[in-house]
């Protein structure tokens, strides 16, 4: 779907701005927005470029970057903290070779620190593109990267 398309079914207000960039990052391979987008919605919504910049870097929903097709999700809020996530994170860095931020060079992951997802109540938790997995321990956490892998390339 092109970026006039997904406008389009939006009324040009500032309310709009996140579920309009949410769209356009979702529709776009690599999940990402770009100059375009940006430059598309500031002129949709009449802001200036800034404005539309300044609302996606805030809420760190957003990317300017392609990222991999499955986008890990750590969260390292406290109670998760508490509970590990730190060597969730080192066990993914591990296993993947990257570091927050950054993607696998075949395209399949992308690692990111997030807080809460809300699911607090089975730290330390992450989720995988939309899927979530809470009570992770470096042995599970090495399982579902690799069925994630396996999927990926039988893509
Ligand atoms: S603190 Fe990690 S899910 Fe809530």
């Amino acid at each position: 779907m092109g970026i006039e398309e997904i406008l389009s079914k939006y009324e040009p207000k500032m309310e709009n701005i996140l579920l309009i960039l949410h769209e356009l990052q979702n529709a776009r391979p690599g999940q990402f927005l770009s100059r375009e987008d940006f430059e598309g919605v500031a002129k949709y919504l009449n802001l200036p470029l800034s404005k539309v910049y300044e609302t996606a870097t805030f809420y760190g929903l957003f990317s300017t970057k392609p990222r991999g097709r499955y986008i890990i999700r750590v969260c390292v809020s406290t109670p998760c903290y508490v509970e590990g996530s730190e060597e969730v994170m080192k066990t993914i860095e591990g296993l993947l070779r990257i570091k927050p931020g950054e993607t696998t060079e075949d395209g399949l992951f992308t690692l990111e620190e997030v807080s809460c997802l809300g699911i607090c109540g089975v730290a330390p938790a992450m989720m995988i593109n939309e899927e979530a997995f809470g009570n992770l321990t470096s042995e599970r956490v090495a399982e579902i990267i690799n069925s994630f892998r396996e999927r990926g390339e039988e893509k």
